[in-house]
């Protein structure tokens, strides 16, 4: 299993940020092994040590997190009557407590997180946290420096606000363009959306990252993995409003 910093066990256990459980490891609130330790960077061996705050057990790994190559054609949902979902392939114990965090539509592939971990679930979706999500485009028409500008100032997609900045992209223009899109926001629909509102139309669609997580390229579409502790790591870290 391996060894992990105090501070880092702690966080990935849900207890907090990687700086609110310094702060409880600084206040003597966390033993290990029976003793007060106040060194964040204090290393834990996963298989022995037993690490409490304010003496309760804490258990690593209460909350498991995948990250899934969406295929297209499969719907984010638990269950459904007519296609498949992005559940269906995978195994775990705890299945019944596992959902996908946000929505692709049917058609996009790519990075979907599955996991089991409500609150980080929420702080990752919660608009006041602004988590960049990264797709890939195929985009019909040439996409121009116009559009780069445009969407860097936000653009009507017919909701009570333009969108906030984003950034566009351009690996290549032309009768069908490729771009990188990366948007704060997670809209219905959103990219094809904000096309649309610059007259173009999206042919092809992938989410290649979310916030610090991406897509691991080596996954064939439909299969998916665990995140690494590294990965979940930094989820935590950059999701640190309610
Ligand atoms: N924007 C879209 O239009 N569709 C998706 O699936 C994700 C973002």
């Amino acid at each position: 299993m391996g060894t992990i910093r105090l501070d880092k066990f702690l966080a990935n256990a849900g207890c907090g940020t990687r700086s609110e459980v310094k702060a409880l490891i600084r206040k003597g609130r966390v033993s290990v092994d029976g003793a007060v330790c106040k060194t964040a960077d204090q290393k834990l061996d996963l298989a022995h040590s037993l690490v409490c705050l304010d003496e309760k057990p804490v258990s690593y790994a209460a909350h498991e997190y995948y990250m899934l190559h969406k295929a297209a054609g499969c719907v984010t949902a638990a269950r459904d009557s007519r296609y498949p979902t992005v559940m269906d392939g995978i195994r775990s114990s705890r299945k019944e407590k596992l959902f996908p965090v946000g929505r692709l539509d049917l058609d996009t592939e790519g990075l979907l997180l599955i996991t089991d971990d409500g609150e980080l679930a929420h702080r990752l979706l919660s608009p006041a946290n602004h988590v960049e999500k990264t797709y890939f485009a195929k985009v019909k028409g040439a996409v121009s420096a116009q559009d780069i500008q445009l969407f860097a100032q936000g653009v009507d997609i017919g909701e009570k606000r333009p969108t906030l900045p984003a950034k566009l992209e351009i690996l290549c223009s032309g009768e069908v363009s490729e771009v990188f899109l990366t948007i704060q926001e997670g809209k219905f629909h959103q990219v094809k959306r904000m096309f649309q509102a610059v007259q173009k139309e999206v042919l092809y669609l992938k989410r290649v990252r979310m916030g610090s997580l991406v897509l691991d390229e080596t996954l064939e579409k439909g299969a998916y993995r665990a995140l690494t502790e590294e990965e979940i790591a930094a989820l935590r870290e950059e999701a640190v409003h309610e």
